[in-house]
């Protein structure tokens, strides 16, 4: 695990995708049905390290399903979910839960449209609560904790409880508790969408900066095309299907969609 806590990226401006990086996390022929909806018709996805990809689409397109679907929360009926971790590849979808679990505390992070933060906690203590469940000792997990706080712009702001602190401020808590632990993917669903547009902004540059500013991938649900227009790709579902990318020309349902040629 990666636990570098950079003293400040809030500003930061995302690096230009290198597309020739491997795909850190890809998603091949994702179909997932609830009785008799289709949530994922067949959906081909790759996204790299170092990339920020936007997944739009109409309510109940399927976007939350291939999130957790990807993020290994839900199991697709067929397809596969492969993770590329340090010692080689790893096929999510093969896992048993136990290890998925442990896949999701140690490589991924997870950012959600209100925080899910534990109000009774103050701010440092919902960051470190990932590395407190990870067996580490309350010190050094408050001292990485309080790395990432500070990196987020909330130096100071350590003691308060969520209740205490601005929107825009728990949610960065939020993007820092989804760090704390060296993730090398974050998953956002909405991360902004309780936000007004000024607000919605810092946190996306927090959320950019802090991941694809690290080298790392995010992931992030969005009905918003700002929000959008800031990550370096966007994949637009529509009934549980990839549409056809007009930049790319791709075609939905063929193979890695969404990859530059
Ligand atoms: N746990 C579930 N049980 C039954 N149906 C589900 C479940 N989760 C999702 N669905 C269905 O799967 C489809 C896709 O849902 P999903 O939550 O992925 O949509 P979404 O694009 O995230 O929508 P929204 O923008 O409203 O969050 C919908 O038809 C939804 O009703
Ligand atoms: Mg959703």
């Amino acid at each position: 695990m990666n636990f570098s806590t950079p003293s400040s990226f809030t500003n930061a401006t995302p690096p230009t995708t290198a597309f020739s990086a491997p795909a850190i996390l890809s998603g091949s022929a994702l179909v997932k049905t609830y009785g008799s909806s289709t949530a994922l018709a067949g959906v081909n996805i790759a996204v790299r390290a170092g990339e920020s990809v936007a997944i739009m689409g109409a309510s109940g397109s399927g976007k939350t399903t291939l999130l957790h679907t990807l993020a290994g929360i839900t199991s697709p009926d067929s397809g596969r979910v492969e993770f590329q971790s340090a010692s080689g590849p790893i096929d999510v979808t093969a896992m048993n839960e136990r290890d998925r679990s442990r896949l999701r505390r140690e490589a991924f992070g997870f950012v959600f449209q209100q925080g899910l933060l534990i109000p009774e906690l103050t701010a440092i203590e919902n960051t470190a609560l990932p590395l407190m469940l990870a067996g580490y000792p309350r010190r050094e997990a408050e001292g990485r904790a309080q790395h990432w706080l500070a990196a987020l712009g909330l130096a100071g702001m350590e003691a308060r409880r969520i209740g205490e602190l601005s929107g825009g401020q728990a949610q960065r808590v939020a993007i820092a508790r989804a760090q704390v632990t060296g993730a090398t993917v974050v998953f956002a669903d909405e991360p902004t969408g309780a936000l007004d547009s000024a607000t919605s902004d810092d946190v996306m540059s927090a959320l950019l900066g802090s991941t694809v500013g690290q080298g790392h991938a995010l992931v992030v649900v969005t009905h918003d095309e700002t929000v959008a227009a800031r990550c370096s790709r966007v994949i637009r579902l529509r009934d549980g299907r990839i549409l056809p990318d007009a930049t790319t020309g791709a075609v939905a349902g063929s193979s890695e969609t969404g990859v530059s040629a």
